[in-house]
């Protein structure tokens, strides 16, 4: 059994929470690699919902041991209110969650520090989530932060928090805001304390698994674009996001990857500013934001939207190395007429068919698109490749062939079980579980 990586392909929001929750009985652990609340992955089946940002999805399988990993932040008051409300909810969390104790805390500064920021920007905010995720990692980068290890001793735990405060304090003075609110500051330190039984070594037990053969499902948070080095900098977020980086960022040997699974969406969402080539600013923006419901699980902010950006999307097969692609929401375009397709940019008379480097050049883009015919018809909830239009069929066989790797899943609603399953190499050799009693397509 190989160890997975499920990422993002491109901005996030690409429906990672439901293909985690889909594949998760295979594997004994799913850790989240990197982010932090500002993620939100959300899980339905039957009549049930839910909206995580920290813990990983596989917490819904009673199965799966769940961890938070060294390269997540940790916001103390959050995660509490996200374990009970599960546990109000019949799920069981303390018994199966794991927190690295080399994590670290988003406190209360940091999240003034992001909104003291953003507003400071003006015009060019990035368009954060303000959870502080951004200064929880320049703290962490800056070794002023809190690692959530300390809880386990109350002494050493409170002073860190105050030296932190006091770093975070004299950044907000130079935005003319208010030092961290002590009240604030103590109720993030009470649920820190909180958490101390769930703290241990991820990185240990995850080492332990490998040598023992239990399988590892390591879950991204963002999308690819977002990846601090490698997306449309400087509108990105603050963590790496790329598959790579699970290996490193859990503590273990690259090697410990065993293959990349790439969740993409039929076409393309971004939230925040930056750039976004294929974007719709039209009412075919607007009834793909209302089909696909595209509003923030975080922020409740709607979501800008546009066509399926085959070159953005083949420069992440290649920075992430994607084995296999589930592609989501391919019911949400059931009543465009046309699909266009961008598989090159137009920048200053030059068509090009990879991403520039400088985001200047990429706003400046303009997507040379290849149009597909729609289906105009019902895809929703269809489980099987051949009860699919022949033109739905045709779109997914041409975003294969751009791509070049398997579409092995598709999504056809929001539920578990509105999926297509093929058994496609490798995604077929990782799950052979879920192809026992389905023919080949
Ligand atoms: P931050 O991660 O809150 O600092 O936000 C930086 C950028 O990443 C903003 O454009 C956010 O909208 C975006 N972002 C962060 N997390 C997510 C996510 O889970 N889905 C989509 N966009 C995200």
């Amino acid at each position: 059994m190989a160890n997975v990586v499920v990422i993002g392909g491109q901005w996030g929001d690409e429906g990672k929470g439901k293909v985690v929750d889909l594949l998760c009985p295979s594997f004994e652990h799913v850790v989240r690699f990197n982010g932090g609340n500002n993620a939100g992955h959300t899980v339905r089946f039957a009549d049930r919902h839910f909206a995580l940002h920290l813990i990983p999805s596989g917490i819904i399988q009673p199965t799966c041991r769940c961890a938070v990993g060294p390269g997540v932040v940790i916001d103390p008051v959050g995660l509490l209110a996200e374990i009970r409300e599960l546990e109000a909810q019949s799920i069981s969390v303390r018994t199966r969650l794991l927190l690295s104790s080399r994590a670290h805390l988003v406190m209360p500064g940091h999240r003034a520090l992001d909104l003291a920021r953003e507003t400071a920007r003006g015009a060019k905010k990035i368009g954060t989530t303000g959870k502080g995720i951004g200064p929880a990692y320049e703290t962490r980068a800056g070794r002023t932060g809190v690692r959530l290890g300390l809880v386990r001793n109350e002494d050493r735990f409170r002073e860190a928090v105050d030296a932190t405060n006091q770093a975070l304090g004299e950044l907000l003075r130079g935005y003319d805001a208010p030092a961290p609110d002590p009240e604030e500051v103590e109720a993030a330190i009470v649920a820190a304390l909180a958490l101390a039984p769930l703290v241990g070594d991820v990185s240990q037990v995850l080492h332990d698994a490998i040598a023992t053969k239990q399988a590892i499902l390591f879950e991204g948070a963002q999308g690819t674009f977002l990846d601090i080095d490698h997306g449309t900098y400087p509108f990105v977020t603050s963590s790496g996001v790329l598959a790579g980086f699970a290996a490193p960022a859990c503590g273990l040997p690259a090697r410990a990857i065993g293959g990349v699974l790439a969740v993409l969406k039929a076409y393309t969402t971004r939230v925040g500013g930056g750039p976004f080539p294929t974007e719709l600013n039209d009412a075919l923006g607007e009834q793909l934001r209302r089909r696909g419901n595209e509003f923030g699980t975080t922020t409740g902010r709607p979501r800008r939207t546009g066509w399926f950006d085959a070159v953005a999307a083949r420069a992440a097969v290649r920075w992430n190395g994607i084995d296999a692609v589930a592609l989501t929401k391919l019911d949400v375009l059931d009543e465009v007429e046309e699909i266009p397709i961008a598989t090159g940019y137009r920048i200053g008379g030059e068509v090009t068919t990879e991403v520039p480097d400088d985001v200047a050049d990429l706003a400046e883009a303009d997507p040379v698109y290849e149009v597909m015919p729609g289906w105009c018809s019902s895809t929703s909830g269809v489980t099987d490749d051949a009860e699919l239009p022949d033109a739905a069929r045709r779109y997914v066989a041409r975003l294969e062939e751009l791509l070049d790797v398997p579409i092995a899943m598709i999504s056809t609603g929001p539920r578990r079980e509105e999926t297509i399953l093929r058994a496609v190499p490798p995604f077929s050799q990782w799950f052979p579980e879920l192809f026992r009693r389905k023919a080949p397509r």
